[in-house]
């Protein structure tokens, strides 16, 4: 292990590897249970988790703690962190050199929580972990394989929440895809898990 949590969480505090860091309230590293069996990734922060310093605690946020309740887990329960670390501009895309400059630290945090799932929200986090120009759409709720951690990429909520008319099919897949997580959990720990499907990344 190269660094801890803490060392990364310190390190990224006064980060200026990009230019996100010249538009940031704060680095919002990440929230949750350092052990956790769960991770969560999203995009980047929004002008709330740019405020407060922690990722999904805006509209979005509620909506992914709402799910998690319906599963039986509280977000202390989880590990939630985005691709990139610090707010990118009017909540613009974040560009793939800020993608790489924040690599190090989702690495280090993979890394140090090593979680048994990972769940990828929307497009942005999917591309990073599954190292593949893949569409949300057509792969969501699949399970993937990456350095013996199960995958399972899924709807941003903010996408959900913003999906027009696609909101309510969205929403179910995101709530079956919630499902998935809570039936992975019963499941009990495969031995020599990473026995399939490799795409190493991390
Ligand atoms: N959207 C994200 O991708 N991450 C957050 O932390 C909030 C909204």
């Amino acid at each position: 292990m190269t660094k801890t949590l803490h060392e990364l969480a310190h390190e990224a505090s006064s980060c200026t590897r990009c230019r996100l860091a010249s538009g940031r309230t704060q680095v919002v590293f990440g929230v949750g249970n350092p052990d956790a069996g769960v991770m969560f990734i999203g995009e980047g922060p929004g002008y709330y988790e740019d405020k407060q310093g922690e990722p999904f605690v805006g509209a979005a946020g509620q909506l992914l703690t709402r799910l998690l309740g319906e599963i039986g887990l509280r977000r202390e329960d989880v590990y939630i962190c985005n691709v990139v670390k610090c707010r990118p501009p009017g909540n613009r895309d974040p560009l793939p050199d800020e993608i790489e400059s924040c690599r190090p630290y989702l690495a280090g945090q993979i890394e140090n929580v090593s979680p048994r799932i990972v769940i990828t929200l929307g497009n942005f986090a999917t591309r990073v972990i599954l190292d593949k120009q893949v569409s949300i759409s057509r792969i969501r709720g699949q399970r993937f394989t990456v350095e013996g951690r199960t995958v399972i990429p899924t709807f941003h909520p903010a996408a959900v929440l913003h999906g027009g008319g696609e909101a309510g099919s969205q929403m179910a897949a995101l709530r079956s895809d919630f499902q998935t997580i809570r039936q992975i959990l019963e499941e009990p720990v495969p031995v020599g898990a990473g026995s399939e499907e490799q795409l190493g990344l991390f």
